[in-house]
């Protein structure tokens, strides 16, 4: 049974997690995509107890934070064994960790309603005012320029939101994703207008 003191435990675990780290995976975003994940699985009649699981601990075993159990999920698993949660429980959060990941899933739809829901909070941490900020941050801390009207290709943060950012808006997978997803879309869109005319003076 997951109810709420395993689910404060599990917000525990994450502020340990991250406690350190820098890379836009903070127990912030983490905290955002559970209250949005909670709220979207109310509407879609999804299991409040798989989904808070699941946006809690999806970024436990990122690529970035922590390499070498990626593959496995290995410190999401171990949590929720030592919580003595139920295998097919244990199984149903993994799925939807596994389903969130934008490039290791990209458009394939989720396979359960509690991956929807995390999946389309994780995707609308990254647009409107937050994901603005976000993407700053991210350019910031790797050295990235703003903007670079003379170069087409991938490196600043600026050609980010074309490559990926306005792009998901389109690819949320629940009926309270997409209404959310299209103001953040408007915010990212009225954003990117009074930053190119700004750019050139025009405003
Ligand atoms: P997630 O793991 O949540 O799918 P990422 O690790 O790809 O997301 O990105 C974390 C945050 O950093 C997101 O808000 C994303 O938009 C931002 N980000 C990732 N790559 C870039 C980039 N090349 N330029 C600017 N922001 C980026
Ligand atoms: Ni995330």
């Amino acid at each position: 049974m997951i109810d709420e003191p395993l689910v404060e435990k599990a917000t525990e675990f994450v502020r340990q997690v991250f406690s350190d780290d820098a890379s836009g995976h903070d127990a912030h975003h983490t905290l955002r995509v559970y209250r949005l994940a909670r709220r979207i699985a109310t509407e879609e009649g999804a299991d409040a107890g798989i989904v808070s699981l699941a946006a809690l601990l999806h970024d436990v075993d990122d690529h970035k934070i922590s390499p070498e159990t990626h593959a496995t999920l290995a410190r999401a698993r171990a949590f929720m064994e030592e919580q003595g949660l139920s295998a097919d429980e244990v199984d149903q959060v993994l799925v939807a960790i596994r389903e969130v990941s934008f490039s290791e899933n990209g458009d394939r739809p989720p396979s359960s309603p509690e991956a929807a829901c995390v999946r389309d909070a994780d995707r609308l941490d990254a647009i409107g005012a937050i994901g603005i900020a976000r993407a700053f941050a991210f350019g910031g801390a790797h050295g990235r320029s703003m903007h670079n009207p003379d170069a087409d290709d991938a490196s600043t943060t600026i050609s980010h939101f074309h490559d990926k950012l306005l792009l998901l808006a389109d690819m949320m997978c629940t009926d309270a994703g997409r209404r959310l997803a299209k103001g953040r879309d408007a915010t990212l869109r009225r954003f990117l207008d009074d930053f190119m005319a700004e750019w050139d003076g025009l405003r």
